[in-house]
């Protein structure tokens, strides 16, 4: 068995550079806070304990920690002056149990390309070379903002040194810092203990441990990475929409590879986490995120936004469908311009029309709402045809109520359904009813006014407004 691994996820800072009041780490990336790819990436190595580092909008970025990995438990230790990385471990490291004795990886969790798999090899690289510290590095021609490795005249790694701090002729270096250490415990707990904060940014540097180690003349070894992207972190709005923009990319390929068909990947927005089949198509406009399963053959017309939908095989989705936390069973057709919100269910073969809103519905297989219609705590049977403009009248002003409709039914246009209230099997609705008690089994159901004529009528209202502003022309139609 693989030796036990604790990980900590530094996340307390603002991000200064981002020039916004939201803590840098829930930005959002394909749609979700950067900081859950980091995670997972981090996740994947099953760490125990994983902490997280938590400062500005501790709770908010906590509860994303938390929606990002919702089948792991993870810890957050508070950091309540952002005094620096090193500062922030320290605060990391005291939520591990006094007699953890293991590796411990930390890293920032601003850097949403890392890959698991990179993770891995760095750990084993870690063990394979027995260091007591090892940190990831990479080569770059222009190291920017980031810290720079300095090794000495046999290659062994010194120091690193942040930028802010370089001299111009350490600023040419080419290998910079990734931000991602492995460390023994022990090393660390001494290690943080001895940092300080005399540099240009008056912070507690984590990556004056590389010093430190060396000066203790303990082993310390950086492990050059290959691929330079997965390290880029997200320091401002710019670095934002790059890093979107090649995330989408990423993805975009991935489909496509699968027997997607986008028509125009440069307006296909689908997250990392969205499964597609093949044989489906998705035109220009369209959002897809969260954990949405879209089965094969589907067509999405164009601009839709969709949430953790599911949508089964061969269904069609007209153009300006917004759809969340929703199941969509096979060959439906849904929209244009229809709104499935949270807990709709179409059970397959149904039609969801033109300015629908659905919520908390159930729609048996083969039932239909065309037009015009509001649809929520409801329960629909099978094969039954809502006609335009139905209507379940669910909320009191205290609670909202359950509409339950058989099947087989024909429920008329222009129908309220006051809840709490059933309607039967093979129930035939006359149009413009207002359905206030349960209707049992093969019914007829209306609530009509019966129709009165006033032959002549039009013409004496006219008459009567003879003087009005709005007359002229008018006094003499209207028939006799
Ligand atoms: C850091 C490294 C730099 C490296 C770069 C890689 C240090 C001193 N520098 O610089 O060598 O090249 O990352 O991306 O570590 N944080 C806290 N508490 C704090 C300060 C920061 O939790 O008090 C968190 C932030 O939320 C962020 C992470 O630590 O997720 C990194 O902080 P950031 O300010 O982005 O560090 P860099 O300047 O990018
Ligand atoms: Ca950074």
């Amino acid at each position: 068995m693989a030796p036990p691994i604790a990980a900590i996820v530094l996340a307390a800072g603002l991000g200064t550079r981002m020039r916004s009041q939201r803590a840098k780490v829930l930005h959002e990336l394909g749609g979700e806070p950067m900081l859950a790819y980091t995670l997972r990436a981090f996740a994947a190595n099953r760490p125990d304990p994983l902490v997280i580092v938590v400062g500005h909008q501790a709770p908010e970025v906590e509860a994303a920690a938390q929606c990002a990995l919702p089948h792991y438990e993870i810890q957050a230790a508070i950091q309540h002056r952002q005094l620096g990385t090193g500062d922030a471990a320290r605060a990391g490291l005291r939520m591990l149990p006094a007699d953890f004795s293991s590796d411990v990886l930390i890293g920032y969790g601003d850097m949403p390309m890392l890959k698991p798999a990179t993770l891995r090899d760095f750990i084993e690289h870690h063990r394979s070379s027995v260091s007591e510290l090892s940190f990831i590095s990479v080569q770059m021609a222009d190291g920017g903002f980031y810290g720079r490795v300095l090794r000495d005249a046999h290659g062994s790694v010194e120091a690193i040194v942040e930028a802010r701090d370089a001299t111009p002729q350490q600023l040419t270096i080419g290998e910079i810092n990734t931000g991602i250490y492995l460390a023994r415990a022990a090393f660390l707990r001494s290690a943080l203990a001895e940092i300080q904060s005399n540099n240009a940014q008056s912070e507690y540097y984590l990556t004056d441990i590389v010093a430190i180690a060396r000066r203790l003349k303990v082993k310390v070894n950086a492990w050059i990475a290959p691929d330079t992207a997965e390290f880029a972190g997200v320091n401002s709005c710019e670095e934002l929409a790059q890093m979107e923009a090649q995330l989408r990319e990423q993805v975009n390929q991935r489909l496509m590879k699968a027997g997607v068909t986008l028509l125009d990947p440069a307006t296909a927005y689908i997250g990392p986490e969205v499964e597609i089949g093949n044989d489906t198509i998705i035109g220009p406009n369209v959002q897809i995120m969260g954990k949405s399963r879209i089965g094969a053959g589907v067509l999405i017309e164009g601009t839709a936004w969709l949430r953790d939908v599911t949508i089964g095989d061969r269904s069609h989705l007209k153009l300006g469908v917004r759809a969340e936390q929703c199941f969509i069973g096979e060959e439906c057709e849904v929209g244009p311009f229809a709104n499935l919100r949270e807990g709709t269910r179409l059970e397959g073969g149904n039609r969801i029309g033109n300015f629908v809103e659905t919520k908390k519905a159930t729609v048996g297989r083969g039932s239909k709402a065309s037009h015009l219609s509001y649809l929520g705590d409801t329960i629909i049977g099978s094969e039954t045809n809502l006609g335009c403009g139905v209507i379940t009248v669910n909320y009191d002003g205290y609670d909202k109520h359950v509409t339950r409709i058989g099947d087989r039914c024909m429920v008329g246009c222009d129908t309220q359904l006051v809840a709490p209230v059933t309607v039967g099997d093979d129930v035939y609705v006359a149009s413009g009813t207002t359905i206030l008690r349960d209707v049992p089994d093969g019914t007829l159901v209306m609530s009509h006014h019966p129709q009165r004529e006033k032959p002549g009528w039009t013409k004496s209202w006219h008459r009567r407004h003879a003087d009005h502003p709005k007359a002229r022309g008018k006094t003499t139609n209207g028939g006799e």
